[in-house]
C-alpha cells in the first residue's frame, strides 16, 4: 500500500508549509497542491539558496518527484509560466509538473475585479492578495469560469471565452475598468497553451495510480491556513477555499479513503497578514522583536505580518476539524531570548470562558485571550538536531502545547533550512 501524508496550515497561513513539504519531498514520489492558487507564498531554503513558490508544489526541487496542481486549485497559467521562468533562472530546470485539466483558470479580469471589490468596501478591506482568487472561485461555482483543459480545445475555449467576456466586459465597464478584446485574449491563451499544454492531464487518474502502487509516497501540500477557511475561518476575512485535509479528496479527485496522516503546520507563535480578528495579537515591542527575528513580511505582497502568541483555542479547533495527527512546530528558534512566553488557553467573552472560537467575528471581537505564562530561554537553538538538545524551558513549552491541544508535536523546526529540522514522531521519520 502507498503511504500518504497531508501537510496543512493550521493558523492564518505562512506557517512554514513550504519548508515542511520540501523536507518530505526529498523522499516523496508525488507532491499534490489541491486548493488555493498563487495567493500562496511558500518558501523553501536549502544549500544556501532561497526559493519562493506561489502555485507550483514544493516538490519541484527533486527531479524524481512528480508535482501535481490538482483540480481544486484556481490556476493562473500566466503566473505558472512566470514562476517556472524564475525557477529556471535559479537553476531549477529538471522537474516533473502536471496540471489538472479540470482546474479552474484564473483569467486577467479576476485580479481586476479582486482589486475593484476591495476598493468598493469603503475601508473595510479583506486585504486580499489581489490575485483574483475570490472572483475565480466565484466563477467556478457560478459555472461561468474557464478551465485549464479548455486550452486544449481551441473551439470550445473560444466559445467559453466569448460567453465569459459577454458577461465580464459590461461589469468591467460599470466599474470603470479596462475591458478585454476577444481576439487578443484568444491569441494570448493559445500561445500559453503551447507552453503548458504538455503539462495538462487528468491528474485524478495520475494521483490514483500512484496511491494504488506499493511503496509510493504521496504528499498533499495545503496552502493558506485553517483560520482562512471559507467555512470554518474568521469569515468574511478568509480566502475562498478550504485549506483543511477535508479538501484533499475533492481537490485532488481521489477517494477519501486515501486521506490519512495529517501534519498540522503551526508556528510556535501566531501571525496573520491581511485584515480580520486575531485574539492574541501583540502591539508592543515584543511584536516588533518577533516580526524582525522571524522576518515576518509576506512572501507574496511584502506586507508586515501581524504577530501574536500561540493560540491553543485555534489549535484545538483546527486539530479537531482537520484530524491533525501531529504538529510541526515551526520557527521555534524565533522565540529564543524572550523572558516570558504566553500561550492562550481560552477566550473570555461576556463573562464566560470559551474553549472554541465563536462562529461569528462580532463575538470574536469581544473575546479576550486567557493567557498562561511560560519561562523563556536564552540559548540559540538553531543548531539543535534532537529534542534532547533543546533547553529545558523550550522542552517544557513543547510539552505544554501538546497537553493543551491534545495533539502531539511530531516535528520541530529551528531555522528556515531543510536541515534545521527535528523529527520526533517515529511514523514521520519513516515517511
Ligand atoms: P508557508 O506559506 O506556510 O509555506 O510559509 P512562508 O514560506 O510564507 O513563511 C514561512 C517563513 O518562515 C519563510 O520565510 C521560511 O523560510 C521561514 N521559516 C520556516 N521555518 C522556519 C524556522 O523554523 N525558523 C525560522 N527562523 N524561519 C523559518
Ligand atoms: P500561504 O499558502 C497568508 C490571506 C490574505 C487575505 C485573505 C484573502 O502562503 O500560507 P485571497 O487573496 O486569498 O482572497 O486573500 O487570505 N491569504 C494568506 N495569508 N498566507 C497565505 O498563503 C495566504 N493566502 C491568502 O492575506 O487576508
Ligand atoms: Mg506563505
Amino acid at each position: 500500500m502507498s503511504e500518504s501524508l497531508v501537510v496543512i496550515g493550521s493558523q492564518w497561513g505562512d506557517e512554514g508549509k513550504g519548508k515542511i513539504t520540501d523536507y518530505f519531498a526529498c523522499r516523496a514520489d508525488m507532491v499534490v497542491r489541491y486548493q488555493g492558487g498563487n495567493n500562496a507564498g511558500h518558501t523553501v531554503v536549502f544549500d544556501g539558496h532561497k526559493y519562493s513558490l506561489q502555485s507550483i508544489p514544493s516538490g519541484i526541487f527533486n527531479p524524481k518527484t512528480v508535482n501535481v496542481m490538482a483540480n481544486g486549485m484556481v490556476v493562473n497559467p500566466v503566473s505558472v509560466i512566470e514562476e517556472l521562468e524564475r525557477l529556471h533562472k535559479q537553476g531549477i530546470t529538471d522537474y516533473q509538473l502536471f496540471i489538472s485539466s479540470r482546474a479552474a483558470m484564473v483569467m486577467p479580469w479576476h485580479s481586476a475585479f479582486d482589486g475593484a471589490y476591495e476598493a468598493l468596501k469603503g475601508g473595510k478591506l479583506i486585504g486580499t492578495t489581489k490575485k483574483g482568487i475570490g472572483p475565480a472561485y466565484s466563477d467556478k461555482y457560478s459555472r461561468t469560469g474557464l478551465r485549464i483543459g479548455d486550452l486544449l480545445e481551441p473551439e470550445y475555449f473560444a466559445e467559453r471565452l466569448q460567453a465569459a467576456l459577454a458577461e465580464k466586459n459590461p461589469q468591467l465597464e460599470m466599474l470603470g475598468l479596462p475591458t478585454y478584446d476577444f481576439q487578443a485574449v484568444y491569441d494570448q491563451y493559445m500561445e500559453i497553451a503551447k507552453v503548458i499544454g504538455p503539462m495538462i492531464t487528468d491528474t485524478s487518474l495520475l494521483i490514483d495510480s500512484y496511491l494504488r502502487q506499493e511503496d509510493k509516497k504521496v504528499l498533499f501540500e495545503g496552502a493558506q491556513g485553517m483560520m482562512l477557511c471559507i467555512d470554518h475561518g474568521t469569515y468574511p476575512y478568509v480566502t475562498s477555499s478550504t485549506p483543511s485535509a477535508s479538501s484533499v479528496p475533492v481537490g485532488a479527485g481521489i477517494s477519501p479513503k486515501w486521506v490519512k496522516n495529517v501534519l498540522g503546520v503551526a508556528k510556535a507563535y501566531c501571525t496573520r497578514v491581511g485584515e480580520g480578528p486575531f485574539p492574541t495579537e501583540l502591539f508592543d515591542e515584543r511584536a516588533h522583536e518577533i516580526r524582525e527575528r522571524g522576518h515576518e513580511y509576506g512572501t507574496v505582497t511584502g506586507r508586515p505580518r501581524r504577530v501574536g502568541w500561540f493560540d491553543a483555542v485555534v489549535a484545538r479547533y483546527t486539530s479537531r476539524l482537520a484530524g491533525i495527527d501531529w504538529w510541526a512546530l515551526m520557527l521555534f528558534d524565533v522565540l529564543s531570548g524572550l523572558d516570558k512566553i504566553m500561550i492562550c488557553t481560552g477566550y473570555e467573552c461576556d463573562g464566560e470562558i470559551l474553549q472554541a472560537p465563536p462562529s461569528t467575528i462580532a463575538t470574536l471581537a469581544r473575546c479576550k485571550p486567557v493567557l498562561i505564562e511560560m519561562d523563556g530561554w536564552k540559548e540559540d537553538i538553531t543548531g539543535c538536531r534532537s529534542f534532547d538538545e533543546l533547553p529545558e524551558a523550550a522542552k517544557a513549552y513543547v510539552r505544554k502545547i501538546e497537553e493543551i491541544t491534545e495533539t502531539p508535536v511530531g516535528m520541530i523546526s529551528v531555522g528556515p533550512d531543510r536541515k534545521q529540522t527535528i523529527t520526533i514522531a517515529e511514523e514521520l521519520k519513516k515517511f
